[in-house]
């Protein structure tokens, strides 16, 4: 299997992996909200990873730009959202892969902080912790139950304790459907 970044000739197998990965009901908007963020100029920065496999994509990830308000510190920061993987070849560690991928990119690129909105059983083995106690607001409220879900990840050393304020996404994901989880 082969981790690579995305071309523009991917774009229906990618709609078709978060279709089919988040279900009929979710998958058709989050399939337009990473069609929105390909567009969106104040989402670059940003990374697009497929996992392809016998010529198909199988899994895709999208980390976009960020930024962190109420801060003097000019942090460079990202987004992953959202992460998919085809349901048949889910639990073969390609989610895994295409995680660790774009994280080893972003740290290259000299990114600092990546924050998530996602499964708390998932997120931890990749170093994510939760965010919302180390004083990073999501752009919109989480409900008190799934304030574990809101995760971040430390690219680089000692930022974590110095920078503390509420986190700007792109605009296209700057809508409060995308922040319940
Ligand atoms: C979540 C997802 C991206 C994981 O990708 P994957 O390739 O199946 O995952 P991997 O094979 O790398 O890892 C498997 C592990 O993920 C866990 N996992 C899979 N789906 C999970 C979920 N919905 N919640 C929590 N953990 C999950 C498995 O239990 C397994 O755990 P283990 O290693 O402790 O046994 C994939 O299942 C998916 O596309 N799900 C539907 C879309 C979705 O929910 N995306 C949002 C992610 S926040």
């Amino acid at each position: 299997m082969e981790i690579r970044k995305s071309t523009a000739a991917d774009k229906s197998e990618i709609e078709t992996v978060h279709i089919q990965a988040f279900g009929e009901q979710e998958g058709p908007e989050i399939a337009k909200l990473v069609n929105d963020l390909f567009e969106d100029e104040t989402a670059s920065p940003l990374l697009s990873l497929v996992a392809v496999r016998n010529g198909r994509i199988v899994g895709h990830v999208l980390c976009t730009n960020a930024s962190i308000t109420q801060t003097d510190e000019s942090l460079s920061v990202q987004l992953l959202a959202p992460l998919a993987v085809l349901p048949e070849a889910q639990n073969q560690g390609i989610g895994t892969r295409l995680v660790r991928e774009g994280l080893s990119q972003l740290s290259g690129s000299g990114v600092a902080l990546v924050f998530v909105l996602g499964h708390p059983e998932y997120y931890p083995r990749f170093g994510f912790s939760t965010a919302g106690i180390i004083g990073f607001e999501a752009p919109y409220p989480i409900a008190e139950k799934n304030t574990d879900a809101w995760m971040v990840v430390e690219l680089k050393q000692g930022i974590i304790g110095k920078v503390k304020g509420k986190v700007q996404c792109a605009e296209a994901l700057n809508q409060p459907q995308y922040w319940h989880e």
